[in-house]
């Protein structure tokens, strides 16, 4: 596969932007694909997951590195030789500092954790992205099944004329408890939480 790249964004931060990049990069591997993740948050909770990772399992299987704002193009360049998909997971912030990954992105997947003050958030993403001419993809993240604000977000995230992802990834302990110990949730049992995010996996490599 050639390089494809992924940029998650999100303006709000706690959305699920890490969560997502890291599941996926697992995913992703565990199916035999060489994988590269890309940190530009200065936060740096990505970096904190590959050295648990790193700690835990010896080889991470997954590559990675960290760049500035402004240098997403030379990284991504030369990853895009090497990896069949690279993920940029950014900062919770929209501003000119987002274009280069945005302009380096085959897809840009946006999480909005499930309440309205996330939905609110993610006008100025859409916009940013649209600009850019780019395929945007909104993912419900910590989603609550079956309820009234859950099918609330999905209606107006619909309305926000971007794709909404068909898969969804519930509020679970699993997402939570896996970054912390460097994994991604396709490498537990919890095997709800796995269905989850393969079929993400398998929706936004229809999406290529
Ligand atoms: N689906 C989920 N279920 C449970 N906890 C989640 C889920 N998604 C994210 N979290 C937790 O919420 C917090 C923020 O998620 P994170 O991925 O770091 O967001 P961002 O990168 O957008 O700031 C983290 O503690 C993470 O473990
Ligand atoms: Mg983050």
């Amino acid at each position: 596969m050639a390089g494809k790249v992924i940029a998650v964004v999100q303006q709000k931060g706690g959305s699920g932007k890490t969560t997502i990049a890291v599941n996926l990069a697992v995913t992703f591997a565990g199916r035999g694909l060489s994988v590269a993740l890309l940190d530009t948050d200065p936060q740096g909770s990505l970096g904190r997951w590959f050295m648990a990772r790193r700690e835990r399992l010896g080889a991470a299987g997954v590559e990675f590195s960290t760049s500035s704002a402004w240098g997403v193009s030379y990284e991504c360049e030369k990853l895009r030789k090497t990896a069949d998909i690279v993920i940029i997971d950014t900062p919770p912030k929209v501003d000119a500092d987002l274009r280069p990954a945005l302009r380096e992105a085959d897809l840009v997947l946006v999480p909005v954790a499930s309440s309205h003050v996330d939905l609110w958030a993610t006008e100025g993403v859409l916009d940013l992205a649209r600009r850019e001419r780019k395929r945007v993809t909104v993912v419900l993240n910590r989603a609550r099944a079956g309820t009234r604000l859950g099918e609330e977000v999905a209606a107006a995230a619909l309305a926000m004329e971007a794709g909404l992802a068909e898969a969804q990834l519930s509020n679970r302990v699993a997402f939570a408890e896996t970054l912390g110990q460097g994994l991604g949730v396709d490498e537990t049992g919890k095997s709800a939480a796995r269905a989850e995010i393969r079929a993400l996996a398998d929706e936004v490599m229809a999406l290529f």
